[in-house]
């Protein structure tokens, strides 16, 4: 058996030193080492010996089969290094091939302003609030001071899917879910889209952006509110722009206004873009209304506070000088690569 066991090896060896291929070395363990290989045929047949020369013989055999494992083995590493060898001479990279364009996804121009914008608040200490887009009737005017007989909801006729559940006008509901979830001081923006029953247009569109910023604190006041949108309007518009408040009706603020920058095409002479008036609107602003910080919770004996909403497509066209608002919506690249 011993002898046997030592032809056994020996042929492995022999075997294995023709090999050329990596698929004839499975052959080889199978003819070995196999269930049916020579090898275990010997093993099989161990029941015979004698109980002396049994470990013997069982060890010897142990041996041959770690050794034409790790023959196996190390052949293997020896070809798949000759044909990695082979491939690489064999392949030729050609220098001068026109390599595959890679297509560089941009930023949408109304993701980059709101992104700037959000950047800035955040820079005076806000933080970055959030609000469902299917809203309640109670958020999105009940609890801002806009009951269901107002006016103002004329202004923002929207898409109800029931009495009291609506695609959100404004980002306005957001101020008072946040009053109602949090104490003050609060300082937060939101940014958002919105929804109305608009006709699309050059300056209007069903869905659009808005920001909404809320402040509310002791001692807060219209001063504040002034030079927050001042330094907003210089960091988005350029250094010497100029801001001016105009009154205006909000239900949910007391004193409203409405904030016009100067125009970013003529600086403030009257151009087209301004429609001569040297002056561009671009969001509306106020003192929270005692009603609505009551409805929230808050004691406004002791707290006041601001809110403004802006209008991002607005800032967007101003800010990089775009005409026509529905070549935000309608994805041509040829459009959204100059950002
Ligand atoms: N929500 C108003 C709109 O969509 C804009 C607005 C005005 C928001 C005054 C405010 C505010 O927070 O105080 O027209």
């Amino acid at each position: 058996m011993k002898q046997q066991l030592e032809e056994i090896m020996q042929r492995a060896k022999e075997k294995l030193s023709l090999v050329k291929e990596k698929s004839e070395l499975e052959e080889i363990r199978l003819a070995f080492l196999g269930k049916k290989g020579e090898l275990t045929a010997i093993l099989k047949g161990m029941g015979a010996l004698s109980a002396e020369e049994r470990p013997k013989i069982g060890q010897i055999a142990n041996q041959v089969r770690e050794y034409i494992e790790e023959a196996i083995e190390s052949k293997g590493i020896e070809l798949s290094a000759k044909e990695l060898e082979q491939k690489l001479k064999a392949e030729k990279v050609d220098v001068t091939m026109p390599s595959k364009k890679t297509m560089i996804g941009g930023r949408h121009p109304l993701s980059s302003v709101i992104e700037e914008i959000s950047r800035i608040f955040i820079g005076m200490g806000y933080e970055i609030a959030e609000g469902p887009e299917v809203e309640l009737d109670y958020y999105n005017f009940e609890a801002l001071n806009t009951p269901k007989n107002h006016p103002a909801r004329d202004a923002q006729d929207t898409f109800y899917f029931t009495e009291n559940i609506l695609l959100r006008s404004q980002t306005s509901p957001v101020q008072a879910r946040v009053m109602q979830s949090q104490k003050p001081p609060i300082k937060i923006i939101c940014p958002g889209k919105v929804y109305r029953a608009d006709e699309i247009d050059a300056t209007h569109s069903p869905v659009f952006h808005q920001i909404e910023g809320l402040v509310i604190d002791k001692g807060v006041t219209m001063g504040d509110l002034k030079g927050t949108l001042e330094l907003f309007a210089k960091n988005i518009f350029g250094e010497s722009t100029k801001i001016r408040l105009r009154p205006h009706h909000f239900p949910f603020t007391e004193p409203s206004c409405e904030v016009d920058v100067s125009c970013w095409s003529c600086g403030g002479e009257g151009c087209r873009t301004c429609k001569g008036e040297g002056w561009i609107e671009i969001l509306g602003a106020g003192m929270v209304h005692p009603n609505v910080l009551k409805e929230c919770g808050i004691d406004p004996e002791v707290y006041s506070g601001f809110a403004f909403g802006l209008g991002v497509e607005r800032t967007a066209m101003g800010r990089f000088g775009i005409k026509d608002l529905r070549l935000f919506y309608e994805n041509d690249l040829r459009f959204l690569k100059q950002f």
